[in-house]
């Protein structure tokens, strides 16, 4: 039997399976787990199951010893763990990719109609209390029909977002480390474009590549610059893909039209800026939030971890 730590609160069901294997140190605290409290309890840890908002570096597999085998992260992003030092150690990271790619493009797919069509002005008005009605050129947004999305980083999640957004009349263009699938770019009608292209004629951007430091502010002034005055953001991916003062002066600005943000540079905080202004819709990390993907995502996290376990390939390894 081995040991494994949970680092935060996950459906239950993802913690039997675990335990019908082996001991299980779960966090349920109602607040994340405290750095001390957490170095102190993966002490001898054979698998940790990770959270996002835990970061796993070195410090934290030293704390945890030699016979930590598998960090198991509960999410598709992952930033918060220092793989070529969990690599180094011999110690397997895994994932969990497939799972929540329709629960997020759902979310950007919500975004891109918030922010296109004032859903949050006109929610924030009415529940204001401020009198309004029915008028010819009252909070006015822009269709979608027969605009362009430009999709950065077109895995599954892109990929996803891209066929929603083709559903209502949208035309795609994607940036890419590689060329996708000719049948799925055939069924989208997406074409490839490097980033500058991308940013120049796509009236809504939407951002679905990983963080790390070759996309770290790759959304800074000047690719804001380069977008369509009447063109939005979309980010679903990771805050500091974004560089969020820019963004903020942007929008300030009318050097783009609006702006839809699920995760932030600073998560949980927002840049200041961005809270005063009407032209961004502000969502706090619910790309993965349903039950069902929830579920979805511990179960698989709960397998990589149980594989390694048993000494077996996991299903979703990163290194
Ligand atoms: C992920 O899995 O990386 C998502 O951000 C979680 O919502």
């Amino acid at each position: 039997m081995s040991r494994v730590v949970v680092t935060g609160r996950v459906p239950e069901i993802a913690i039997e399976k675990l335990r019908a294997e082996h001991e299980v140190d779960a966090w349920d605290g109602p607040e994340s787990i405290s750095r001390a409290e957490l170095l102190r309890r993966v002490a001898g840890a054979d698998a940790v199951v990770s959270l996002l908002t835990e970061r796993i570096d070195a410090e934290l597999l030293e704390a945890a010893g030699p016979q930590l085998k598998v960090v198991a992260n509960v999410a598709v992003g992952y930033d918060n763990i220092d793989v070529p030092a969990c690599t180094e150690r011999g110690i397997v990271a895994a994932n969990t990719p497939g799972v929540l790619t329709d629960a997020t493009a759902d979310i950007a797919l919500s975004l891109i109609l918030m922010a296109t069509r004032r859903l949050g002005e006109g929610e924030r008005l009415i529940r204001s209390g401020q009198a309004w009605k029915w008028g010819m050129f009252f909070l006015l947004g822009s269709s979608l029909q027969g605009k362009t999305l430009g999709v950065v980083g077109m895995g599954g999640i892109g990929q996803a977002t891209a066929r929603r957004a083709k559903a209502f009349g949208m035309e795609i263009v994607y940036q890419s480390r590689s060329e996708i699938d000719p049948g799925i770019a055939a069924e989208l009608g997406a074409r490839r474009a490097d980033l500058d292209e991308l940013l120049a004629v796509s009236d809504v951007v939407s951002l679905h590549c990983p963080y790390g430091p070759a996309t770290h502010h790759l959304i800074g002034a000047e690719q804001l610059a380069a977008m369509k005055s009447s063109a939005y953001l979309v980010n679903t991916a990771r805050g500091p893909i974004v560089d969020e003062a820019a963004l903020a002066s942007a929008l300030r600005e009318g050097r783009i039209a609006g702006a839809g943000l699920d995760v932030y540079e600073h998560e949980p905080r927002v840049h200041p800026e961005l809270l005063e202004l009407e032209n961004v819709t502000l969502v706090p990390h619910l790309g993965s939030a349903t039950v069902e993907t929830r579920t979805a995502m511990a179960m698989l996290a709960a397998d990589n971890a149980l594989a390694v376990l048993s000494g077996e390939q996991p299903p979703a390894p990163i290194n």
